[in-house]
Formats: C-alpha cells, sequence, structure tokens
C-alpha cells in the first residue's frame, strides 16, 4: 500500500463533494429571509425531481426549511466564490444575509422563499421526505416544483467545493452524448 495514503474518513468529504455548491433561500413564518451554502447534497429521483439535502439541525435555515416545509436552491457561479465561503461563514440569526452580501430576494411563484436574482438558477423546492432529518443531522429529500434558469447570464462556470474552502471551477468541456444511448433510454 505504499502507493496510497490513509485518508481520515472525517476528511472524506473532500473527495466527494464535487457537485455545485448551492445556495440555499428560506423565509420564516415570521418574514425573515436567509441564505446558507451547501454542497451535502444528490440527485435521487429525475421523475420526480427529488434531491437530497443536509442541513445541519442547528442552523436557521434549518428552522424556518423544517417550519415551512419549503426553500430555494439556486447555483451560484464563479464570480460569487467569495460570497459563498462568507455566507456558509456565519448565521442568519444575527444578520440579514441577503443585506449583507447585496444579494436581491425575487418572489417565487410557488414557495415563500424567495430566488436569488445573481445566481445562474433556482429551484424552488418543498420538502418531500424528512423521516431521516434526525439521524443524519439534517438529511432531508426535497421536491423540485419549478426550475428557472437564466439563459443570458455570461458567467456560466460554477463552483465545486473541496470541502476546505477551495473550489474548482467548471472547467473543460467534453461532449459525449452519442456514446450515453443505455441512459437516454432511461431518460425518456
Ligand atoms: C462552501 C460551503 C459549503 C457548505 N455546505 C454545507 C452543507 O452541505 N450542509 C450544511 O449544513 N452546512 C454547510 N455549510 C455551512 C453552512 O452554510 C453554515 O453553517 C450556514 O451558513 C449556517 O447559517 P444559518 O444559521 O443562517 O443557516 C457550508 C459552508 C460553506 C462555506
Amino acid at each position: 500500500m505504499d502507493r496510497f495514503k490513509s485518508l481520515p474518513v472525517n476528511q472524506l468529504h473532500q473527495l466527494l463533494e464535487g457537485g455545485p455548491t448551492l445556495l440555499v433561500a428560506t423565509r420564516g413564518f415570521e418574514g425573515i429571509t436567509n441564505i446558507m451554502s451547501m454542497s451535502f447534497h444528490m440527485m435521487i429521483e429525475r421523475k420526480r425531481g427529488l434531491i437530497g439535502v443536509v442541513i445541519g439541525t442547528d442552523g436557521y435555515s434549518y428552522e424556518a426549511l423544517h417550519d415551512t416545509g419549503q426553500c430555494v436552491l439556486a447555483v451560484p457561479t464563479y464570480d460569487m466564490a467569495s460570497t459563498v465561503i462568507d455566507i456558509g461563514n456565519c448565521s442568519g440569526r444575527r444578520i440579514d444575509k441577503f443585506e449583507r452580501f447585496g444579494l436581491t430576494p425575487i418572489l417565487a411563484e410557488s414557495v415563500r422563499a424567495p430566488l436569488i436574482a445573481e445566481c445562474m438558477v433556482n429551484i424552488e423546492c418543498e420538502i418531500f421526505d424528512r423521516r431521516m432529518s434526525g439521524h443524519y443531522d439534517g438529511f432531508i429529500i426535497l421536491r423540485a416544483l419549478h426550475v428557472w434558469v437564466d439563459a443570458d447570464r455570461e458567467e456560466r462556470r460554477t463552483l465545486h467545493h473541496n470541502g476546505d474552502g477551495s473550489f474548482y471551477a467548471d472547467g473543460e468541456y467534453v461532449d459525449l452524448r452519442d456514446r450515453i444511448q443505455l441512459w437516454n433510454k432511461y431518460r425518456k
């Protein structure tokens, strides 16, 4: 095993965290909007638009999501990297993150949580299944209700967190769509 070095299990996330880092917007019943950064997520089911997310139970975002059952998942881009870090480094219990970070809330169509105007994609979501939340520190399955894409946006590179405050940005594009027939069959 000379070739491989051992990594503590509690650092494993630094290897697997690669999906696009998201912002989670909420609006609690008292009307306060909030945002957190989130990179622990995965697509679970395509047809119903189910997404698994981990939203720590001690955060203010969790409270609003838990109470209202709704949130917006927004996709920030490369130019927003430092904002994403700073949003994830403070709590909405003490500050208005929309105001602090100069972000613009927009009324959503089906949920009380706002869209974030500066983000490339906004996904209106409701809680689909929260039964495992207590077992896995806020693991919740969300269902996407609407997906809004800003097609005119120039910066389209997404951020991929390495679990330690550093990111990769989207880079090379490899088009192998004509080789993926089996997956295409399932996509119908
Ligand atoms: C890049 C990045 C990714 C993060 N990913 C997650 C995550 O997947 N789940 C989580 O609970 N917290 C994550 N955090 C930490 C939360 O964003 C942070 O605890 C949150 O901002 C708490 O704010 P709140 O109290 O306003 O909800 C992440 C932070 C950063 C900077």
